[in-house]
């Protein structure tokens, strides 16, 4: 009995050889391989290796070595189908039903192999033939040396749709095998089978050890092109279609390449395209991959992780930087959640409008594309951005919103260590945006050097001018304030404004803080009971100051026997005529810069609602 030997392949890559070994002794990590004392002889220091990279195992000791299978055998005690068995099943995966027709079909699929390296010399051979003079010249004007085109096989399908048929029966392959392999298409009108790809140039698919398994096939640019039948208009790429040995949504172009970038260091870059690849490769990049056609799947993704040792370089995923790029991100990043691990992680880059890696590297040299890659935003941070970028929380209401989506987000990273940290980082992020910044609790604040409450007894120290001197100052934010105390339905309406408010006297910010504290807990809270609860607090004197009629004689709006309706407008309009007068600055800062009399002048009239001839 044998299994397929792509079977047998998949079987491999799934599973990490250190990780297998390691539930079964000790294995400890030294730099890209593991080691271990050796299972099959006594020993005290560990002469036993693994390489997860190369699939093998190694004892210098005893000279034991294999791979993931030999290991469960010898191991486990196990016959070949049944270490295969256990490790189907330590990889999730169904061992198929074992007949003699199947042991021919792996038979085949061994032929096929053949096939498509066949294939791929012969596209070589065509691009490389004086015919088709304008198809290298294509490549090489694209800025493709001759050294990346041979490296990536790249060739040259010709238009004759029996030419691959002929070079591949003189060979004694059978019509068969050709469409089998899908590089032949049976014809729907009876007459023979013709060739897939045809005046393309070729870009040959290779697996994981380099074996071509499939062919992507680019159109020439127009001019290069006969004339079009008709309307049709050919699509720019097609790509092979699924076989036995080309499972689209498990692969990578450029695996080989990468898997040993990443073995010597490199960061994995996901690309879109063929082209992109190659360029990226050319330009040194070498760790490059790309989807064939399709959005990136959970399996690519998965295998991507598996080519970096230790996980010490973050994988970068690039996205065109326009909307259908964004999309693709959002759809990329909803499928990583629920893969991440410890150490496994992506990072986002956005390409400029309208560029791809080919074409940055073409315009902007490698080291444009690098700054772009350098650009690139974790995860998490691509996440927040998606939820948060572009929009306005002003509410309450708003802020919790976004705030559940994110947790709803978060919930989704199905490792339980690392939904932890994903968790952590959400209430750290969601605290400095949201409350930090705004001071909205009782938190102890940083008065930043301006000097010392009041309340704990020591003097006002200064650094700069206290904005109180300013009488016009002292009133405008007297006024404000002592408005979301007599009045504090408005504080909903008004809070954005209040949290700008950041007052240099550390008694009266300190106040402020409390307000929007007491308020944001319960903005139904009536004015009684706030002033109340002000006063227990330890802000009698300031609410003495503030609550009384030589403010009000200033701003009526914030006397507690203003029409109710009109309060939120007009303090509101008071704020906005600060700002709209350029002094927002000032308002913000604590008025720090107020200080010459016309500016004590302007603001009265602007800020304070009425104005009055007496002395303020
Ligand atoms: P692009 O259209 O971005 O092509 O498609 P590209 O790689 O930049 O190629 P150039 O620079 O125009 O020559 C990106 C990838 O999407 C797939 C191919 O895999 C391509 O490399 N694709 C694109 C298709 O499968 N079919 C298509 O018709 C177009
Ligand atoms: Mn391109």
């Amino acid at each position: 009995m044998s299994l397929s030997p792509h079977f047998l392949d998949e079987l491999r890559n799934r599973l990490t050889l250190s990780e297998i070994i390691g539930r079964r002794i000790k294995v400890t990590r030294a730099g890209r391989e593991s080691k271990a004392c050796c299972p099959f002889h006594s020993e005290k220091s560990p002469s036993f290796t693994i390489n997860d990279d190369k699939q093998f195992y190694h004892c210098f000791g005893c000279g034991a070595h294999g791979d993931v299978i030999g290991f469960i055998m010898k191991h486990d005690n196990l016959a070949f189908m049944d270490a295969v068995e256990t490790l189907a099943a330590e990889a999730g995966m169904q061992v198929p039903k074992q007949t003699p027709q199947a042991a021919a079909k792996a038979k085949k699929e061994k032929d096929l192999y053949e096939l498509l390296e066949d294939t791929t010399v012969f596209f070589e051979q065509h691009l490389r033939d004086s015919r088709n003079a304008d198809a290298l010249n294509y490549l090489l004007e694209r800025g493709l040396s001759q050294e990346i085109i041979a490296e990536f096989k790249v060739g040259f399908a010709p238009d004759d749709g029996q030419a691959l048929r002929k070079f591949l029966s003189a060979k004694d392959y059978t019509d068969k095998d050709m469409i089998k392999a899908g590089v032949l298409r049976p014809s729907t009108r009876g007459g023979d089978p013709y060739a897939f790809f045809r005046d393309r140039v070729m870009f040959p698919v290779p697996d994981r050890r380099g074996r071509t398994v499939a062919f992507g096939g680019r159109i020439l640019p127009d001019h290069l092109r006969p004339p079009q039948r008709g309307d049709f208009v050919p699509p720019k790429y097609i790509n092979s279609s699924e076989t036995v040995l080309f499972h689209k949504g498990s692969m990578l172009y450029g695996e080989p390449t990468a898997r040993r970038a990443a073995a010597d260091g490199q960061t994995l870059v996901l690309v879109e395209g063929y082209l992109d690849v190659i360029a990226c490769a050319q330009a040194g990049i070498r760790g490059a991959l790309a989807p064939m056609g399709t959005a990136v799947t959970e399996e690519q993704l998965i295998s991507m992780w598996k080519m970096i040792p230790d996980f010490t370089k973050i994988p970068l995923l690039c996205f065109d930087g326009d909307n259908a790029g964004r999309k693709a991100a959002r759809r990329a990043s909803e499928r990583l959640l629920p893969l991440l691990e410890p150490g496994r992680s992506v990072n986002f880059a956005f390409m400029p409008d309208g560029e791809d890696p080919d074409s940055l590297i073409k315009s902007s040299g490698v080291k444009g594309f690098q700054k772009i890659l350098g650009s690139s935003v974790s995860l998490f941070d691509f996440i927040w951005n998606f939820y948060t970028q572009g929009r306005v929380f002003k509410t309450p209401e708003l802020r919790a919103g976004v705030i559940k989506q994110l947790e709803n987000e978060v919930a989704h990273v199905a490792n339980q260590e690392v939904q932890v940290h994903y968790k952590s980082q959400l209430r750290e992020k969601v605290s400095e945006t949201f409350f930090k910044r705004k001071e909205y609790g009782f938190k102890k604040r940083d008065f930043g050097g301006y000097g010392k409450s009041r309340n704990q007894g020591g003097a006002v120290i200064p650094m700069r001018p206290p904005s109180t001197k300013n009488r016009a100052t002292r009133i405008f934010t007297h006024a404000l304030l002592a408005a979301v105390i007599n009045h504090p339905h408005i504080f909903e309406g008004v809070e954005d404004a209040l949290c700008e408010l950041t007052l240099s006297d550390v008694a009266l910010d300190r106040l402020r803080q409390n307000i929007m504290g007491i308020l944001s807990d319960d903005p139904l809270i009536e004015r009684k009971v706030l002033i109340e609860q002000l006063k227990n607090s330890g802000f009698a004197q300031e609410i003495g100051d503030i609550c009384n009629e030589s403010v009000y004689v200033h701003a009526s709006f914030c006397s507690p026997s203003a029409k109710e309706e009109d309060v939120q407008s007009s303090w509101l309009k008071s704020w906005q005529d600060g700002h709209s007068a350029g002094l927002g600055n000032e308002i913000q800062s604590g008025w720090k810069n107020v200080s010459c009399e016309e500016d004590e002048e302007k603001l009265r009239n602007l800020l304070l609602m009425k104005t009055s001839d007496d002395e303020i």
